[in-house]
């Protein structure tokens, strides 16, 4: 797909998890160590642009300087019920991360997202926010979350999924081309009930043994 914004991120651990996470066969218990596990390596990817500082330290041996991640204040903010999926496996690369969330339904007259939670840190301007669902599908929840971020001031965000669609990825990117889009696969299309083909079926139902 030809935006600019979506990127997908090419490593043969993460192709190799993914296949297993889409595999029907394949338990609750190891379908979320799976999700765990994709989601680190992406947020370790997606986070090669964190800016470093020196600062001074003492070794047992002697005073020297090393880097660390500079000021960057970092808020995940997973989109419920699926993106909550994802969080542990961020937070075990990043553990002081805030984590917002954004709850949202479909209207059944308007098929518009509605928003019925919504909760993040303040000072949102100093922050750099992950948002993240595991299925960019029609794209309508991203770019809502999306919306709601940036009216509640964020202004650094990057959207994180396992699987997109190419009907989701023209969507968001065309309503958030400032915001990064980072995808583990893109896949074929959705089909007429709104699942992604191939996909992985339901993510929040394998996520949390509701089917
Ligand atoms: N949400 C899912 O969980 N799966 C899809 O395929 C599409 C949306």
């Amino acid at each position: 797909m030809n935006f600019e914004n979506f990127h997908i991120i090419k490593h043969p651990l993460i192709e190799h998890k993914l296949t297993y996470i889409r595999e029907k066969h394949t338990s609750k218990k190891e379908f979320k160590e799976l999700v765990d596990e994709v989601a680190l390596l992406m947020a370790y990817e997606i986070t090669k642009d964190f800016s470093l500082q020196e600062i001074e330290i003492s070794t047992p041996i002697c005073k020297t300087k090393s880097k660390v991640v500079s000021g960057k204040k970092v808020v995940l903010v997973p989109i419920l019920r699926a993106g909550l999926g994802m969080v542990d496996g961020i937070l075990k690369l990043i553990p002081s991360a805030r984590v917002g969330h954004i709850g949202l339904y479909r209207d059944e007259k308007t098929l518009k997202p509605v928003s019925y939670y919504f909760k993040i840190p303040s000072n949102c301007e100093d922050r750099e926010f992950i948002l993240v669902d595991p299925m960019l599908a029609t794209g309508g929840s991203a770019v809502a979350a999306a919306d709601m971020l940036k009216k509640a001031g964020a202004k650094n965000i990057k959207f994180m999924c396992l699987i997109a669609a190419p009907e989701g990825v023209e969507k968001f990117c065309k309503a958030h081309p400032d915001v990064k889009v980072y995808a583990a696969g893109l896949d074929e299309k959705l089909n007429e009930h709104g699942y992604i083909v191939p996909g992985l079926g339901d993510a929040g139902d394998r996520l949390f043994g509701t089917k």
